[in-house]
């Protein structure tokens, strides 16, 4: 049996479209993203490949990419898409619920469908 916990991350005019916040509950920080299309995610602050902070890069599309070295994910499934990153991000279940986004952080992973 899973308990869900949703946090309010930001209010989601908070994101502009094509953009991510830094988002820091507890000892963990997370990435939230608004897609052109109004898409909202969220993924592991850090790029896997140096723990450099996500909020600090580009993203475009559906995809970011990391200020350090340039390493890119795809946003939904958290996949490394260009080197020097080579292992996923962990991806989380996010809703957008009264103008606020939210994040499912308990466990599970938004791009598998499992939960923990
Ligand atoms: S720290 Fe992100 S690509 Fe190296």
């Amino acid at each position: 049996m899973t308990s869900e916990q949703w946090v309010k991350a930001c209010a989601a005019s908070d994101i502009d479209r094509e953009d991510v916040v830094r988002f820091d509950c507890g000892e963990s920080t997370y990435a939230v993203y608004r897609t052109e299309d109004d898409g909202y995610y969220a993924t592991d602050g850090h790029c896997t490949h140096g723990r450099f902070h996500l909020a600090d890069g580009l993203v475009t599309g559906k995809t970011i990419e990391c200020p350090k070295h340039n390493g890119r994910f795809d946003i939904p499934t958290g996949e490394a898409k260009r080197a020097p990153a080579c292992v996923r991000l962990r991806t989380y279940p996010v809703r957008v619920d009264g103008g606020c986004v939210y994040i499912r952080i308990d466990g599970g992973d938004a791009s598998t469908g499992d939960a923990t």
